[in-house]
């Protein structure tokens, strides 16, 4: 199916299908993986309005450590103050809009632009400005950074340039109590990865929603995995993988750690695999986690970034560095399987010929994604 007339590509009919209980229901139309006017109205409704993940605020413990993100809604930064307090700006200067600072992490006593070196201290305000006393009526108070506003959630830090968004509590919705039992405000970040992916986002957010591909593409490293639906409201979705012990080893590998001491119920019995819309996945199984988000770059274009975490405890254990090099290899290699079916994937939806297909009896948190991206993009 080649893309409608223009007027066309965002009439009801063509998602309706999608609509439909699943075992009725057909996969989004193949343009709303590569077109470029389907994917802004995408970013402006699922993505702008929203919350943004951006890190742990245990990454940033001093003054002056800062977490630099890029993000759909530009460059953005967390610093942390001299008054210890955490702060969100938009990572833009005041004068002529340069990027402060280079997307990362780091640590500054000031944010100095490296253009004409206006200089902002931690809490944001313009300190310095060279000449610019020369230029009548300038008032350096009214320079201070653009402030962001800041939510946490058990340790993870989440920013919104939209002041009329809920707050991140009301955002996350039931997200926050049924997986508050992972104990996340004791997580450490240990290790990120950053990949450069040419697909779209949501074939990688739908391929990380479902295991019917895990016996094709991760035949010769996770294998073949099984997971059941998860009952959800709000903005969110996931699968309930059950297994006694941590899968964030390969299959026949025993993992080292101890499970995190204060899960319940199916956390304790399984994995999660999560889904906040529009882009973050926690996957947590019982002795970690890692926390997934597909950053759109254009419509076919996608940054894939993987923040890896074990609680504080774990990671302070003697011989840390040496066991967990068996969860970065599992991570690596499933990771990498991954983003290598992404692209061939997005090949085949560039296709003219290409139309909605049924989805597979697994594949209902896909369905239940599609849903919340008709319902925000065309009836948003
Ligand atoms: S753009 Fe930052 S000082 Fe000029
Ligand atoms: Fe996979």
């Amino acid at each position: 199916m080649s893309n409608p007339a223009n007027g066309g590509l965002f009439d009801r009919s063509h998602y309706a299908a999608t609509l439909e209980p699943l075992v009725n229901a057909r996969t989004l139309p193949a343009w709303c993986y590569t077109d470029p006017k389907f994917h802004h109205r995408e970013v402006d409704r699922c993505f702008r309005p929203n919350w943004h993940f951006v890190g742990h605020e245990s990454e940033i413990p001093a003054a002056g450590d800062y977490i630099s993100a890029d993000l759909v809604i530009g460059p953005v930064v967390v610093v942390r103050g001299s008054d210890r307090e955490l702060r969100a700006f938009a990572n833009t200067c005041r004068h002529r809009g340069a990027r402060l600072l280079e997307a990362g992490q780091g640590s500054c006593k000031a944010i100095s632009c490296p253009y004409h070196s206006w200089t902002y201290n931690l809490s944001g305000e313009l300190r310095g400005a060279p000449s610019m006393n020369e230029v009548p009526g300038f008032d350096r108070a009214e320079w201070s950074l653009i402030g962001l506003r800041l939510g946490r959630y058990e340790g993870f830090l989440w920013v919104s340039a939209n002041d009329a968004a809920p707050d991140l509590e009301e955002y996350l919705g039931d997200f926050a109590d049924r997986f508050r039992c992972y104990d996340f405000a004791a997580m450490r970040v240990v290790r990120r990865e950053t990949y450069d992916v040419p697909c779209n986002w949501k074939v990688l957010a739908e391929n990380a929603l479902e295991d019917y591909h895990t016996g094709t593409v991760h035949a010769g490293s996770l294998g073949q995995q099984h997971s059941e639906s998860v009952e959800s409201t709000g903005n969110w979705c996931a699968l309930h993988m059950p297994q006694e012990t941590s899968i964030a080893v390969l299959p026949g590998e025993t993992a080292p750690f101890p499970h995190i001491p204060t899960l319940e119920g199916e956390a304790a019995e399984g994995t999660f695999f999560t889904m906040l819309y529009p882009n973050t996945q926690f996957a947590c199984t019982q002795d970690c986690m890692w926390c997934v988000t597909f950053h759109p770059l254009g419509p076919e274009r996608t940054e894939v970034r993987v923040a890896f975490c074990f609680p504080e405890a774990t990671a302070a254990r003697k011989g840390f560095a040496a066991d967990v090099e068996k969860y970065f290899h599992r991570w690596i290699i499933g990771i990498e399987e991954d983003n290598g079916i992404g692209p061939v994937q997005q090949q085949g939806l560039r296709s003219s010929s290409s139309v909605p297909g049924p989805y597979g009896p697994r594949e209902f948190t896909v369905h239940k994604m599609n849903q919340w991206i008709v319902r925000t993009v065309i009836d948003g």
